[in-house]
């Protein structure tokens, strides 16, 4: 992927690679993100595994500072995992990983962007009412089908 012209020098998106998944774990952990109902690695492998989702990551200088999971259901898109490293916040790398999530979607053929914010994480709703999203009068129900690991 081509960083538009007006992104910071040495700044790229680009899909998920071999070699990534330690860097993207450290990310997510130190971005909040893990949870011990999610393993990360099996995340990532599901994600990976099928052409209807993605990871895409940010990285500065070569060293990996965002990321975002991105895939459809055949009728909406949804994404997941959007971090960015606190020490490189508030330089529109967010903003900029939402936008690729988005053209992802949109390349696959979907008209709406949704993600899930956790009630733990609320204040993350300016962020991404400053991109565009509203809040959305709905109540998730949700029944594992496989049970996670403790
Ligand atoms: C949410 C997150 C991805 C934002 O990343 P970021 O790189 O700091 O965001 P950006 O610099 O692209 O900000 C884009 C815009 O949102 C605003 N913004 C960023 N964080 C904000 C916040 N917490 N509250 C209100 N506005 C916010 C910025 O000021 C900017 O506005 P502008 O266009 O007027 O300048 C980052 O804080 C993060 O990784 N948080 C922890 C993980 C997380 O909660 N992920 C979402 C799970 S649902």
């Amino acid at each position: 992927m081509t960083a538009p012209a007006d992104w910071p020098a040495g700044w790229t998106i680009r899909p998920f690679a071999e070699g990534d998944q330690d860097a993207v774990v450290a990310l997510w952990d130190a971005c909040g993100l893990l949870v011990p109902w999610n393993d990360p690695a099996a995340d990532i492998a599901l994600a990976l595994s099928r052409p209807s989702s993605t990871i895409l990551v940010g990285t500065e200088d070569d060293r990996l500072v965002s990321s975002v999971m991105v895939g459809h259901d055949g009728h909406r898109g949804w994404f997941y995992y959007l971090a960015v490293d606190p020490a490189c916040r508030g330089r529109g790398y967010g903003a900029a990983m939402v936008a690729a999530a988005e053209r992802w979607l949109a390349d696959a053929g979907m008209p709406k962007a949704q993600l899930l914010v956790r009630e733990t994480n609320r204040r993350v709703m300016a962020f991404y009412e400053r991109l565009g999203y509203a809040a959305s009068p709905v109540t998730m129900m949700q029944k594992w089908l496989k049970t996670p690991s403790p």
